[in-house]
């Protein structure tokens, strides 16, 4: 069985992706954390921090070349970078709404661009895209985060279909609450800071509710070991939601009608 030995993590600077870096990095995988930044938390060995925005195309393809030419391989790559916007999609702006797509969506696309000649030349290679739990149960005032991260669990859907006997696996990933940097990096959209906005009190009370779930949710370390677990696998699952309760929460989604869900999830949330 071919195993996973180079590994390229994209927002792999902090957060999920950090922790994800360390724990291969302790499975023997050799990692190239990739961001803008160019750093990781804990450095060591293992693991190689590299500049790289998901949004440069030709950038990308630079770092996975440099890394194919060192390695003589790349085994898989985790498309994690990513970031959210908030407020109603009543006034969004196409830009804001735009922008979201441009990291969490195209970012990863050119990603799995750049990395798609090599695996198909090494007749193997594992794609695993992050996205998140609320590309199958959405929240109010999140509408283009979690359009953006239904369209990137779509696309790898149809892109396993599409890689069938070449040696290429998808998988995504689809985190609940985790505590990151990411409830700090979320920004606010025009509309949603408006004081005015008809949504106004509905809006501060659930970005309080959201913002207090997320920095009490999980530790990135276990939506690491749900990504290494794929990777040592022989073949990937097609769609992982990490622990018993927000899986349990996935099942009932896909159970109930949606009426039914949407109108819960409006009385917690609104
Ligand atoms: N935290 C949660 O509750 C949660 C839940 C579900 C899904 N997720 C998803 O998990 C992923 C990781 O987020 P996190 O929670 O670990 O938050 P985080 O700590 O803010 O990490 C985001 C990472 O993305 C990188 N990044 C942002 N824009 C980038 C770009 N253009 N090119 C390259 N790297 C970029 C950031 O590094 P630089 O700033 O250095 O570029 C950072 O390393 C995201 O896709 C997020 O949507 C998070």
């Amino acid at each position: 069985m071919e195993k996973v030995k180079v590994v390229l993590i994209t927002g792999g600077s902090s957060g999920i992706g950090a922790a994800t870096a360390h724990l291969l990095a302790d499975a023997g995988m050799k990692v190239y954390a990739g961001s803008r930044r160019g750093t990781i938390e804990h450095p060591r060995e293992g693991i190689i921090p590299v500049v790289l925005d998901v949004n440069d195309s030709a950038g990308t393809e630079a770092v996975v070349a440099r890394i194919v030419e060192s390695e003589g391989r790349l085994d898989a790559v985790v498309c994690n970078a990513g970031n959210g916007i908030y407020g109603p999609v009543e006034g969004t702006l196409e830009e804001e709404a735009r922008a979201q797509f441009e990291t969490t969506y195209f970012g990863s696309f050119k990603t799995i661009r750049a990395c798609l000649p090599v695996f198909r030349k090494q007749h193997f290679g594992r794609i695993i895209t992050v996205t998140s739990v609320m590309a199958v149960l959405q929240l109010p005032y999140q509408g283009f985060y979690a359009s953006a991260k239904a369209a990137l669990m779509s696309l790898s859907q149809s892109l396993s279909m599409e890689l069938k006997g070449t040696g290429i696996e998808c998988c995504s990933i689809l985190p609940g609450d985790v505590a990151t940097g990411f409830t700090a990096a979320r920004k606010v959209t025009k509309a949603g800071t408006d004081p005015a906005s008809p949504y106004k009190e509905s809006m501060e009370r659930n970005l309080k509710k959201i913002e207090h779930d997320e920095l009490g949710g999980m530790a990135p370390e276990v939506i690491g070991r749900a990504i290494l677990k794929q990777l040592q696998r022989r073949h990937m699952a097609v769609r992982v939601i990490p622990r018993i309760d927000y899986k349990l929460v996935g099942m009932l989604v896909r159970l109930l009608p949606a009426k039914t869900v949407l109108s819960v999830v409006s009385r917690m949330y609104n």
